[in-house]
Order: structure tokens, then C-alpha cells, then sequence
């Protein structure tokens, strides 16, 4: 029997760790899957979707810079996904629609609570950036019931659409937005959602945000500590995580829409992190 295909997309594509993950699932949970990974030109990302399923694909990963196209190429949502604005994950439902979801948010909220035993419930966390990716994580953290998160960016126009986007789905949590030089008492959570370490930059925070019990997350992912992690350490940060955790859950709830099995997280991470 060939095994059920299955593939992430975007532009580039070649670093993705996403087939590394999802053959470890399949290895771990007897799931007759192959995965790739497809790079989509960046004029016809819809064409290569529509490829793929017509080849007999069963289910697709959609990454940076498709996730928003992918949100509007779908024919049902979930509704974490109509929320975020963005999908990273597709399948067809048993209606054949193509049905898309946004597991980056539990996928977050899962290494923060189950991995690393941190409470969301009545934290007060400050949220840096306000583009796509921190978009996709709000609606769940939001769900945690922190007592408070503040939306800091460079473009404070861009936070506060976002608190808006996002404040009837608040329900009592008090959401708000600021510029970076703002914020200066300590927080319980930082997650860094931003993409200034990819330009070697660190959002200019003040240290002050840092306290003796803060923990840091930085979204990005990457075998050195990132940037915005040694910035919080050199700060007197005690706990500082990095995105790699979020990486495997998220595409541990897909693999779960897809396949109907959860796989286990944490060989996987520990596996990443030796490769
Ligand atoms: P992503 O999908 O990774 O979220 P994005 O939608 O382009 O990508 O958003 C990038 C985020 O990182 C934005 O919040 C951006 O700030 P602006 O909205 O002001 O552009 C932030 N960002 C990118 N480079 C940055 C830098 N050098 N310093 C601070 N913030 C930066």
C-alpha cells in the first residue's frame, strides 16, 4: 500500500524542519505517511495547492510568506483560524472542501503550559511584535485567561489594530497596545513574536520589563540562543525558551486533524535539538 502524502509549502523552503518532524511522527505512530517539502513559486501558490490535492495529497502545511493566501484560498475554517487571519494548516474535509486550521496558537500555548509548566491564567504578559505570526498565537493565549497582555511594536498602529482585532474575544483580560519604550515594570511572560533577530536587531526594550520570575519566549527558533533570549539572560532572566517546542507541537495537532493520533512531543524535540 503507498503510504498517504503529505508536505509542507512555502518560499524558501529548504531549511523547513517540518519533514524532519512529521517522519518521526509517522516512525513513533505507525502512520503510513510520507511528507515533503515543496517550494511554491511566489506568484502561484494557489496552483501549487491545487496540484498537490489533484495528485491525491491528503493534507498540507503552509508557511512563511503563503499563510495568509492560504487563509483566503480556503472553502471552511475553523474558527481559530478565521481568527488569526492566517492558516498554516489544510486538509478536505469529508465534503472534499478544502478546509483549513492554525495550530501555531495551541501549539504555543501547549509548550508554555504542558512542557514547561508555566500558568497563562492570570499572568501578565507583554507580547512584542504585531504581524502575522503574533496574530496567529493571540486568540489562544487570549483563551488562557492571562489577567492582562500588552501588544508592543515598532509600528504602534499595528498593535493597536491588533487589540481591537482581538478585544471582544478578551473577555475580561485587559488587552493593550504600546510602543517598545513603554513598557518598564516587570512582566510574568515576554514573547518575543517579532522578526528582528533575523536581522541580527533587538527590539529596544527596557530592561526594567525583566524580573527575578519572568519568563521569556522567543517564538524564533534556533540551535545557538537567539538574539532576543541572551539579550533577556545578560538582563537577569531566570527562564528563557525558545521556539522549538512550539515547532513540534503545532505540527503535532496537525498531525493529529490528519491522522486522527496524537504523536508524542518531547522525543521529537529532544531528537531536533541532537540533529
Ligand atoms: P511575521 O509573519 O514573522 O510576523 P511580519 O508580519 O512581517 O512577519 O511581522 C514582523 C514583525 O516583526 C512586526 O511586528 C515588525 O514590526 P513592524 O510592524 O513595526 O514592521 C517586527 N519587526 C521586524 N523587524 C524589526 C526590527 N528590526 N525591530 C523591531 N521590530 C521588528
Amino acid at each position: 500500500m503507498n503510504n498517504d502524502l503529505y508536505a509542507v509549502v512555502g518560499h524558501p523552503i529548504s531549511h523547513s524542519k517540518s519533514p524532519r518532524i512529521h517522519s518521526l511522527f509517522a516512525q513513533q505512530t505507525g502512520q503510513a505517511v510520507e511528507y515533503t517539502a515543496i517550494q511554491a513559486p511566489l506568484e502561484d501558490f494557489a496552483g501549487t495547492v491545487r496540484d498537490f490535492f489533484q495528485r491525491g495529497g491528503k493534507g498540507l502545511n503552509v508557511t512563511v510568506p503563503f499563510k495568509e493566501q492560504a487563509w483566503q484560498l480556503a472553502e471552511v475554517r475553523t474558527d481559530r483560524a478565521e481568527k488569526a487571519g492566517a492558516v498554516n494548516t489544510l486538509y478536505r474535509d469529508n465534503q472534499g472542501r478544502l478546509t483549513a486550521d492554525n495550530t501555531d496558537g495551541c501549539g504555543l500555548v501547549r509548550d508554555l503550559t504542558s512542557n514547561h509548566g508555566i500558568r497563562l491564567n492570570g499572568a501578565r504578559v507583554l507580547v512584542l511584535g504585531a504581524g502575522g505570526a503574533v496574530r496567529g498565537v493571540l486568540g489562544p493565549i487570549l483563551e488562557q485567561q492571562p489577567a492582562s497582555v500588552t501588544i508592543a511594536n515598532r509600528t504602534v498602529a499595528k498593535a493597536q489594530a491588533l487589540a481591537e482585532l482581538f478585544a471582544p474575544a478578551a473577555s475580561g483580560v485587559d488587552i493593550n497596545a504600546v510602543g517598545f519604550e513603554q513598557p518598564d515594570q516587570p512582566y510574568d511572560l515576554i514573547i518575543n513574536g517579532t522578526s528582528a533577530s533575523l536581522q541580527g536587531d533587538l527590539p529596544p526594550l527596557s530592561p526594567t520589563v525583566i524580573g527575578s520570575k519572568t519568563v521569556i519566549y522567543d517564538m524564533m527558533y534556533s540551535l545557538q540562543t537567539t538574539t532576543f533570549n541572551q539579550w533577556a539572560l545578560d538582563n537577569g532572566a531566570g527562564r528563557v525558551f525558545d521556539g522549538v517546542g512550539m515547532l513540534v507541537e503545532q505540527a503535532a495537532e496537525s498531525f493529529r486533524l490528519w491522522r486522527g493520533v496524537r504523536p508524542e512531543t518531547a522525543p521529537v524535540t529532544e531528537q531536533l535539538r541532537n540533529d
